[in-house]
């Protein structure tokens, strides 16, 4: 049985599906608009129990998925949604074992999906320009990492953070797939020609289609004989409700967030 520990993140819902999510403290309260529970009465429960208010509103204890993480964690970049994480995640093809660079690490959000797919074996090299961006990430790591009980953190693998321009190189070689989140990835498509290994993987991701259009234009004229592009993806996720004999799709979505470009690196031609 998963008992809910002191020090966890926790996630609450209550009967109206609202989610609070609260940092464990024995001897602390958390207040809502249905009333005070204490925390002492939520540590030691089992994951998905039930709790009460002092009025008798009734609580939904989560442990939270790393989804629900990132749509609370601190952010000082725009993040990649969960949505299209997971959707790289397969596109890229990571793999337990795995050696990733990726570029820029923005809120961590990305690179945590990465920690944990590459898993015991692998590595995760995370290359950031901007250092007020490093903490942030650094701290939604940590926490995600070292307070959230379903983290998989006995799974996860080494994180390499280097305060570094992309653009103006990459020390590490014969990486098996790197990862831009950056406005112009094609100012480093040279140094991941030279960083990449034989038939690892490219992945762009990128809000617009100029972009796209430009890296594609970029690859074509210039590392043609280097890159075989293998597709360019948007990723729709529509939830729904069921409500009686009321089944239809949410009004609210999150539409169009970033195109998943995915290339392959060639051997040179004999
Ligand atoms: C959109 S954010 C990345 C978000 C991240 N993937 C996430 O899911 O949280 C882009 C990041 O790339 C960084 N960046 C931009 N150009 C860079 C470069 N040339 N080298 C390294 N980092 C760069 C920015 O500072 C920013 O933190």
């Amino acid at each position: 049985m998963l008992r809910i520990k002191e020090g966890e993140l926790v996630h609450l819902i209550d009967r109206k599906g609202r989610r609070y999510h609260i940092l464990l403290n024995a001897g602390s309260s958390f207040t809502f608009r249905h009333g005070t529970i204490s925390h002492d009465e939520i540590i030691g429960v089992e994951d998905g129990s039930v709790v009460k208010s002092c009025y008798g509103e009734k609580l939904l204890v989560f442990r939270p998925t790393l989804a629900e993480y990132i749509g609370k964690m601190r952010k000082g970049s725009q993040i990649i949604y969960p949505k299209d994480i997971a959707a790289i995640l397969m596109l890229a093809d990571i793999f337990p074992g795995a050696t990733v660079l990726e570029a820029g690490i923005g809120s961590g959000a990305l690179t945590m999906a990465l920690l944990r797919a590459v898993g015991t074996e692998g590595k995760v090299v995370s290359y950031e320009r901007r250092g007020e961006f490093l903490k942030i990430a650094r701290s939604n790591i940590e926490s995600f990492f070292g307070t959230v009980e379903s983290a998989g953190k006995e799974g996860s693998g080494e994180l390499v953070v280097k305060e570094k321009d992309v653009y103006e190189g990459i020390d590490d070689k014969e990486l098996d797939r790197i990862l831009l989140d950056l406005q112009e990835p094609w100012r480093a498509l040279k140094h991941v020609e030279e960083s990449l290994r034989n038939g690892g993987i490219l992945l762009c991701y990128n809000p617009t289609v100029l972009q796209i259009y430009k890296l594609s234009k970029r690859l074509e004229l210039k590392y043609a004989e280097s890159f075989r592009v293998m597709g360019i993806y948007e990723i729709g996720m529509r939830g729904w409700e069921v409500k009686g004999r009321s089944i239809r799709p949410e009004h609210r979505m999150v539409a169009h967030t970033g195109f998943i470009f995915v290339a392959r690196k060639c051997a040179p031609v004999e």
